[in-house]
């Protein structure tokens, strides 16, 4: 089956290759025309442009995107859109906003395009591996991609999840989910390195736990790997992004009144890991210091004096 793929990054370039491996034809682009031809040489149709492109694939079409969420996406559909035509379908395969995913559908749908969200969860393993895809859109558009869908996913690792936007809503909360169990082992893990047990191997007790344990993980497996590499992880610093699902998922929580305290905690443990002098800690060390004259420490050093207030008590 013929595919046009747009963004040849980490997903997109790996993505196309592993359907040209199961027999599909993808027509490639990318901004950078060098990434087009490094897919070229991989058995892509290299694409000078999105008009190109679309010029390429045979109607009815079908464009995967996979850039990053949000404007890059508005951007891609709306050059595309003067040269496509009715009936033809735009997936996006990328994390973006599911209430951006329903706006974008209704507008396609009112000119008489489809659009297939597909989350999709796999990262760079997904060329071998396979991805785990969570599509939502036209029931008659996602059967048409079916070949496509089944290329890329291992078995049983795709499916049908609902109407337009459910796919990205499913892959948001998903990926929540990710956020608190890399918390978890993170934390766990610190514990451990922290003990008085100062001879624990952690790269040992992962592979323990990775074999029959209940925590067992595919993420566990990955942080036995990065242990295995750089024991003390001295190579990096504790510094986490974050791309907007664990917020997204944090607002879902919060617009159907469910308590998802792991989750929110999880993403402002991203948060806090992006402070070095935090204001908020600060203002506890200023407090204390003027109510009870604890001691603060400056960049001078350690001052144990109340800084105003005469007197006061404890905590
Ligand atoms: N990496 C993962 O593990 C993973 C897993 C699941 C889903 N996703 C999602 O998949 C999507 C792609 O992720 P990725 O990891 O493949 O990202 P990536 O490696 O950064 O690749 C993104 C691609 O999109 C292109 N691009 C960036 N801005 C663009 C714009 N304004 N217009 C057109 N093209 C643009 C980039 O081109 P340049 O190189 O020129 O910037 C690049 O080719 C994202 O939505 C991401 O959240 C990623």
């Amino acid at each position: 089956m013929q595919i046009g793929m747009i963004g040849l990054g980490r997903m997109g370039g790996n993505m196309s290759v592993r359907l040209i491996q199961h027999g599909h034809e993808v027509v490639a682009y990318d901004r950078d025309p060098e990434a087009v031809q490094r897919l070229a040489k991989d058995g892509a149709k290299p694409a000078e442009s999105l008009e190109d492109l679309v010029r390429q694939l045979k109607p009815p079409r079908g464009v995967w995107m996979m850039v990053p969420a949000g404007d890059p996406v508005d951007a891609t559909i709306s050059t595309l859109l003067p040269t496509m035509e009715r009936g033809d379908t735009f997936i996006d395969g990328g994390n973006s906003k599911w209430t951006d995913t329903r706006r974008r559908a209704d507008e396609l749908q009112a000119k008489g395009f489809n659009l297939i969200d597909c989350g999709t969860s796999g990262g760079i393993w997904g060329l071998t591996v396979g991805y785990s895809m969570m599509i939502g859109g036209p029931k008659e558009a996602v059967r048409q991609f079916d070949p496509i869908f089944s290329a890329l996913a291992p078995e049983g690792g795709y499916g049908h999840v609902g109407e337009a936007g459910s796919g990205h809503f499913t892959k948001m909360v998903h990926n929540g989910i990710e956020y608190g169990l890399m918390e978890a082992y993170g934390e766990g893990l610190e514990i451990l390195k922290q003990s008085k047990f100062y001879d624990l191997d952690l790269v040992q007790i992962c592979g323990i736990w990775n074999h029959g344990s209940v925590v067992r993980s595919w993420l566990l497996e990955l942080a036995e790997s990065a242990l295995r590499r750089d024991p003390n992880l001295d190579a990096l610093r504790g510094f986490v992004q974050d791309s907007g699902e664990g917020r997204w998922t944090v607002e879902a929580a919060i617009d159907e009144d469910v308590p998802a305290p792991i989750i929110t905690e999880s993403l402002f443990r991203r948060f806090s890991s992006r402070q070095t002098d935090a204001f908020s800690n600060k203002v506890l060390a200023a407090l204390r210091n003027e109510f009870g004259g604890h001691p603060v420490e400056t960049s001078e050093g350690t001052l144990s004096k109340p800084v105003s207030a005469p007197g006061g008590g404890g905590e």
